[in-house]
């Protein structure tokens, strides 16, 4: 029987003399749902569950997490595999179109992502025009809509193969240009072109830190590592940004507007804002020397609202898998060449603090993917403000292939939740003169 369909189990559900039933749906690696779709038409109720924390919004064939085991899985393959094998292009093709691309399809693909690399030449006054101390989340929002409408045509056939297939690669090419281009407009500096010689990631590198003033060599190590920290990134099924652009997609908004109202939802510090914010305070420890101890008390004094960034998860109760990846990555560059950071001993001496205190031990709070990206980032000359625009290049596949798995799905509907009303009861007009 196909994952998802359980005709057999039910599960009951009683209020007073009425019995109301319900299908189990159960998924490949035998995870369970109730499907209560008929619930209010039957009973008139609706379900509670503050932050979706017990809810099912879909069912989804791209990824598969284990929150307790630590397992992370785009389209079966292990996050682990992809992260040493695969390049982000090969990870993208697989997440959006379902299997690992072939020879031909890669090499169309990576044909498409250097022919689409730039972004209109009228966008540039939108760079300039922009404050230097514009957060590139801003930036990066504003211009991947405004890609859009230099491309309406995609509009009336984003449903064609063909259509797709180039505003994917126009998309996911593009962000690279947009980030780097925010960036060198943050520093006043000249934007360096993309060139189709260089792979996705060194083009990336390139266009951030070479320039006619300086020698700038892409160091394949941090080509490695780029490629690493963005297939870690692509994809994290049903995570607060990724419900976002389905829930903007749902009401069949164009695929640019879906991804940019996914990119506003992760800059929040408690989703893929949180990068940046644990590299600062690591960087705040470093500068001012707090005792690390102090750290920790601070992130457990629930009247002080400085939470530990990197720290904690919604489904991972042990290990991130994704922060092993980045742990074991870092340890690799950095003993491998002539990187060196105090940041990592300081990462590293907070994680063995956290690991071993009770308070966080009985909250399941393990470092997840943002604790360790930054100094990866770091090493590479990224700074701190455009740590979540990296998160954001690296999970634009993620996005893509959500959205197009909702448009594939004939059944699918615009998401409009329901809720209890709490406010006052029906009341007269009161006139002004009267108030
Ligand atoms: C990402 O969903 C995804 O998949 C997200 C993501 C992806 O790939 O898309 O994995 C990326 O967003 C990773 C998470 C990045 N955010 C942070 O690192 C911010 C710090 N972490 C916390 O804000 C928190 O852990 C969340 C938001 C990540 C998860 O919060 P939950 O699941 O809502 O849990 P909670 O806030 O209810 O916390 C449970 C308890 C609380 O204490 P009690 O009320 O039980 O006493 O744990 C405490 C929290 O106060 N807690 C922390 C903490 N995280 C949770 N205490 C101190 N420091 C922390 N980091």
């Amino acid at each position: 029987m196909r994952a998802g369909d359980s005709m057999s189990e039910k599960v009951k559900l009683i209020y007073g003399s009425h019995e109301y039933s319900y299908p189990v749906v159960t998924g490949t690696e035998n995870e369970k749902g109730v499907d209560i779709s008929s619930l209010r038409k039957d009973s008139g109720f609706v379900t509670m569950d503050y932050g979706y924390l017990n809810t099912g919004s879909t069912k989804s064939s791209i990824t598969f997490i284990d929150g307790e085991k630590g397992i992370l899985r785009y389209r079966g393959y292990n996050i682990e595999d992809l992260a040493e094998k695969a390049s982000f292009p090969e990870t993208a093709w697989l997440l959006i179109y379902g299997e690992l691309p072939t020879d031909e399809q890669l090499t169309a693909f990576r044909r498409l992502l250097t022919e689409n690399a730039l972004v209109h030449e009228n966008l540039q006054s939108f760079f300039r025009a922009m404050p230097p101390s514009a957060h590139p989340m801003g930036i990066l929002c504003s211009i991947m809509n405004a890609i859009g409408l230099f491309t309406p045509r995609f509009y009336d056939d984003e449903n064609k193969a063909d259509a797709f297939g180039l505003m994917v690669a126009s998309l996911i090419s593009k962000i690279r240009t947009v980030a780097a281009f925010a960036y060198k407009a943050s520093i006043g500096e000249p934007f360096v072109y993309p060139d189709a010689e260089k792979s996705y990631c060194a083009n990336f590198l390139n266009m951030m830190f070479s320039s006619k003033a300086r020698n700038y060599e892409v160091d394949p190590l941090l080509v490695k590592a780029l490629n690493a920290l963005l297939i870690v990134h692509a994809d994290h099924e049903q995570n607060c940004s990724t419900s976002t652009v389905r829930m903007v997609g749902s009401s069949h908004a164009n695929l640019y507007a879906s991804i940019c109202a996914g990119i506003c939802a992760l800059w929040g510090p408690l989703h893929g804002g949180a990068n940046q914010a644990a590299l600062e305070t690591l960087l705040q420890i470093q500068q001012s020397g707090i005792p690390l101890r102090d750290v920790m008390e601070r992130a457990k004094d629930k009247k002080d609202s400085f939470k530990l960034s990197g720290f904690g998860h919604r489904v991972y109760k042990s290990y991130d898998p994704r922060a092993k990846v980045l742990k074991n990555l870092m340890q690799e560059l950095f003993n491998h060449s002539h990187f060196s950071d105090p940041l990592l001993d300081i990462a590293f001496e907070l994680e063995q603090l956290a690991l071993s205190d009770e308070y966080f031990k009985e909250r399941n709070l393990y470092p997840n993917v943002d604790f360790y990206s930054g100094i990866l980032y770091r090493a590479m000359g990224i700074p701190a403000n455009m740590l979540t625009v990296m998160f954001a290049i690296g999970r634009l596949p993620g996005w893509i292939a959500h959205w197009k798995e909702m448009h594939d799905d004939p059944s699918s509907k615009i998401n409009r939740p329901r809720q209890i009303y709490t406010g006052p009861a029906e009341r007269a007009w009161i006139p002004l003169n009267n108030r």
